[in-house]
């Protein structure tokens, strides 16, 4: 074989491998990625099999299927935990001039982050509802399918190097207090106030596998669809779609959008640029 045709060979059978490797995750362990951006994932498997010295992916599977460490290795590779506090600032600004003045008139609110990660984003939605004087009458969901990702987000510790730039974030996005205040330095750690926690319930949930999560009138659910497929994005957006009172609201990343999902005719369009929808009252659900 000439080394073009090897090459492409090559390419096909890691394909195929990814595909089997996938389908082995998913009946060993439960994780289903078997509908995630396959270019991503197989990217990511490939690094971590040359990482450990294996010429296969094969190979990789091998091991991964009978060590459970490695498995955690992979789930922390395959779910991407890059977040920030106040990440995108405008969303949070359109959050307070778009849906924070119907929250008002409501006695009590349930909010759901889905996919939160570390916890900066549900801390920042924390600080705001405190700044709106909404603490106090709302309830925060916030699930991730990665333990560890959770097990920093329930700390709420963050490095205080992170902490000029969530301040410049902070501001933009139209806090109105000092962000100074909402922690305390300690060495190189910033200690969140643990008063931002007290409504707030971190829970391990995975979007692919686990049903509806509770009925709430506020979905944050930021950067996590866009490693997903077609398929898998309407499947979520459905069940985002389900657990949403009516009138309720769901806001998502800024590379991802509503508009051509098959729950597209179920929601209005709030904020077209900060990617904020609300579930239209007629539709079913
Ligand atoms: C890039 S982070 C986004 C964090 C935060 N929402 C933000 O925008 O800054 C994506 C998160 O989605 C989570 N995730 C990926 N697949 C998931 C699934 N099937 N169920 C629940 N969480 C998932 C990952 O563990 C990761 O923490």
């Amino acid at each position: 074989m000439d080394s073009h045709k090897q090459n492409a060979h090559l390419l096909h059978v890691q394909d195929v491998e990814t595909e089997l490797l996938l389908e082995a995750i998913f009946r060993v362990y439960g994780y289903d990625f078997r509908n995630y951006n396959r270019a991503h994932i197989k990217r990511r498997i490939v690094q971590r099999q040359n990482q450990m010295g294996l010429d296969s992916i094969s190979a990789f599977q091998h091991l991964l299927l009978r060590d459970k460490e490695v498995m955690k290795q992979v789930l922390k590779d395959l779910s991407i935990n890059v977040t920030e506090m106040f990440r995108d600032p405008p969303f949070y600004e359109s959050m307070r001039k778009e849906v924070v003045p119907v929250l008002k008139t409501y006695p009590y609110i349930k909010t759901w982050h889905a996919g939160c990660s570390t916890g900066e984003e549900v801390y920042s939605f924390a600080i705001l509802l405190k700044e709106e004087g909404l603490d106090k009458r709302t309830q925060i969901y916030a699930t991730d399918f990665n333990p560890a990702a959770l097990e920093v987000a329930r700390k709420g510790i963050y490095p205080i190097s992170r902490m000029k730039e969530y301040t410049a974030n902070y501001q933009k996005s139209g806090g109105t207090q000092s962000f100074s205040d909402y922690f305390i330095a300690k060495y190189d750690a910033a200690i969140l106030d643990q008063s931002l926690r007290h409504n707030i319930v971190f829970a391990e949930h995975n979007l692919v596998t686990d049903s509806v999560f509770a009925e709430v009138n506020l979905i944050i659910c930021r950067n996590v669809l866009i490693y997903f497929d077609k398929q898998l994005q309407n499947k979520v957006l459905q069940m985002f779609s389900e657990s949403l009172t009516k009138n309720g609201y769901l806001g998502l990343g800024s590379k991802e959008s509503l508009m051509f999902s098959a729950v597209k005719d179920e929601f209005e369009v709030v904020d077209a640029e900060q990617k904020i929808y609300r579930k239209k009252i007629q539709s079913a659900g």
